[in-house]
């Protein structure tokens, strides 16, 4: 009976793994990650069993009305299977959850339906660093110096100037994630604020801005 039922399983897995790639899902380390369904919002469910690995080791399940989300150490206390939905969400995601899961679901109609969802763990970008490397009164204005640099590796950093009529020249060192800004502020501006934005793919992150003081020439 249950290896009856273990074959089942896995003959619709391999049937459903031919006929359509798998959902891509990206969660954040450390975060929390909802994996979805797949499920028609017009179904009744009355079976959701949320596997991983080739074997079909279950990690949540709802079965006769009861869910289970303990079957499997490493998500010990992290997950949460809404009932309704079948979604089943990850907290405090960690680097060996990035897997595939597969989700087999029965509504009150006997329909049976697999779904595979393939999750991929990013770091979240961190905020990059902007120091004051000079700060000079020059005449007419101030020459600024400032540098920007980031823990993450191949991030693109850029610059935003404010305001837009400072004159400024960039220089970027991809290699070791730092960036270089060079600006005159007229006296007639007397204010410039510096922000470097890290970027990497669709994400970004910006800096705290800095208003560096001009500092009067060292005589
Ligand atoms: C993740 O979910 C848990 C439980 O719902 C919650 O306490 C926690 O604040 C969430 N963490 C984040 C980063 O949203
Ligand atoms: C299922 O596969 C995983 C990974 O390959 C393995 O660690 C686990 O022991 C297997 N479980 C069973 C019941 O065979
Ligand atoms: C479960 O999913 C249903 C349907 O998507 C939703 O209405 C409900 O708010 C969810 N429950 C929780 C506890 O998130
Ligand atoms: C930084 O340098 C790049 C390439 O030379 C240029 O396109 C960009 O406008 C510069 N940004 C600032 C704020 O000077
Ligand atoms: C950095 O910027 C360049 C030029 O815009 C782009 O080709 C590259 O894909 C970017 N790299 C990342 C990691 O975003």
């Amino acid at each position: 009976m249950c290896l009856c039922i273990y074959l089942t399983a896995v003959q619709g897995v391999q049937t459903e793994a031919v006929a359509k790639s798998p959902q891509e899902v990206f969660g954040y380390l450390g975060e929390n990650i909802t994996l979805p369904s797949g499920v028609d919002p017009s179904w009744s469910l009355i079976r959701i069993e949320w596997s991983i690995f080739t074997n079909n080791t279950w990690i949540a399940t709802y079965r006769n009305g009861k869910p289970n989300t303990e079957h499997f150490l490493q998500y010990t206390g992290r997950l949460t299977l809404n009932t309704t939905s079948g979604h089943l969400t990850i907290q405090n995601l960690k680097e060996r959850d990035a897997i595939e899961y597969t989700v087999d679901l029965l509504n009150s109609e006997g329909e049976d339906k697999v779904n595979k969802i393939k999750l991929t763990a990013k770091q979240k970008l961190q905020q990059p660093l902007i120091q004051i490397v000079a700060s000079t009164s020059v005449e007419s204005g101030c020459l600024m110096v400032v540098t920007c640099s980031s823990l993450d590796k191949g991030v693109n950093l850029s610059w935003s100037v404010e305001p837009v009529s400072v004159l400024s020249t960039n220089k970027s060192h991809p290699s070791d994630s730092s960036a270089q800004l060079f600006a005159f502020v007229n006296t007639k501006e007397n204010f410039a604020s510096f922000t470097c934005i890290s970027s990497r793919d669709t994400e970004s992150v910006s800096s705290i801005p800095v208003t560096p003081k001009c500092e009067s020439k060292i005589c």
